[in-house]
């Protein structure tokens, strides 16, 4: 295992790039069909400045992650979902889409050959990144004429660098994420640089760099980088999907965890008003994982909630890393052996 791992350090990994040694790259002309990809050296990429994705923001991204457990075995977490999402997204932003099983063999080829950057259990995963961009000119507003598909990872640790403290959450009252009938509820990278502002001002305002909650029309609906819940009495809740919610894998995978574990699960319109009472709040997300909130701030008034091991989302955390790890059986299908 040494002579994978090249005398690498593993502890304190955060959430940030580091250069692996290889990324897969898959294209697609105008008959809509991705040809065989095939890896190569990490590196830059050639793009026309024209190309859709420069111009008109014509581009999705995925996150996954492979875990190196104990005995030395290499597992993907729910890939297809990942696939899954990506079709879906491609649908909404007129973009063809590679196959369930091009997505799937992809990612797993790209975490095999860069397989001495997943770290040793406990210690982080390889977090693994596909885009699904139009690389082909384009000068008036219309779908690019070429596509390309490409993956590339890099091993991470804690997302937060508070590493797994409760989030101190500032909700942010002014910017909307995304709106009915935009593209909030898919991994357009469209969705994502308008939330730089609210997570400055959040900064200015002495929270994290990296967290910032989001409301319309008084609703709490989603974290800058995940998705939200709360917990009052045996009742666990979270936005409803209704076309401004990313519909995380984690999120999926936490509901189902929770209904197994004897919670009822229910998918609403959460005004903001209602995490006053709520006993926990905590946030899901493949980069994420589980994290507690420790606080929200919304409008001047700061809520606090209580803290220990015992709290539910650790124990749904637990069981989640538990699948992941192997340590807890897989009922669900949900994990994909790659070596
Ligand atoms: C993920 O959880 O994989 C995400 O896409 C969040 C990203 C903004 C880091």
């Amino acid at each position: 295992m040494d002579d994978e791992y090249g005398g690498m350090k593993w502890d304190n990994l955060g959430f940030g790039l580091m250069k692996t040694d290889y990324m897969y790259t898959m294209k697609c002309g105008k008959d809509d069909k991705f040809k065989q990809g095939e890896l190569s050296r990490y590196g830059n990429i050639e793009l026309s400045p024209s190309a859709g994705v420069l111009n008109y923001g014509q581009g999705l991204f995925e996150g996954t992650k492979a875990y190196r457990r104990e005995d030395g075995g290499l597992f993907l977490f729910r890939p297809q979902e990942n696939a899954i999402r990506m079709q879906i997204g491609a649908h909404r932003m007129c973009m063809p889409s590679p196959s369930v099983h091009q997505f799937v063999d992809a990612v797993k080829q790209t975490a095999l050959a860069n397989r001495r950057w997943i770290p040793p259990p406990g210690k982080g995963s390889l977090y693994i990144r596909p885009l699904l961009i139009g690389s082909g000119p384009i000068l008036g507003l219309a779908p690019a004429s070429e596509y390309t598909f490409l993956v590339y990872a890099s091993p991470v640790g804690n997302y937060f660098k508070e590493g797994t403290a409760p989030l101190n959450l500032y909700v942010e009252d002014e910017f909307h994420r995304a709106a009915r009938g935009g593209a909030g509820g898919v991994k357009s990278i469209t969705n994502y640089a308008p939330v730089l502002k609210a997570l400055s001002r959040a900064k200015d305002r002495g929270f994290s760099m990296s967290c910032t909650g989001f409301v319309n029309k008084r609703n709490i609906e989603e974290v800058s980088s995940c998705n939200i819940f709360m917990l009052k009495g045996n009742v666990i809740s979270t936005p409803v999907p209704n076309g401004t919610i990313l519909e995380g894998v984690t999120r999926k995978s936490i509901m189902d965890i929770a209904r197994d574990l004897g919670y009822q699960v229910e998918e609403r319109c959460i005004p903001i008003e209602e995490l006053v009472d709520a006993e926990e709040v905590f946030c899901t997300g493949t980069a994420v994982g589980v994290a507690p909130v420790g606080s929200i701030t919304y409008k001047g008034n700061r809520i606090e909630y209580k803290m220990s091991n015992e709290v539910v989302s650790h124990k749904l955390y637990s069981r989640l890393v538990g699948i992941q790890r192997g340590i807890i059986k897989d009922n669900k299908g949900w994990v994909l052996k790659i070596d």
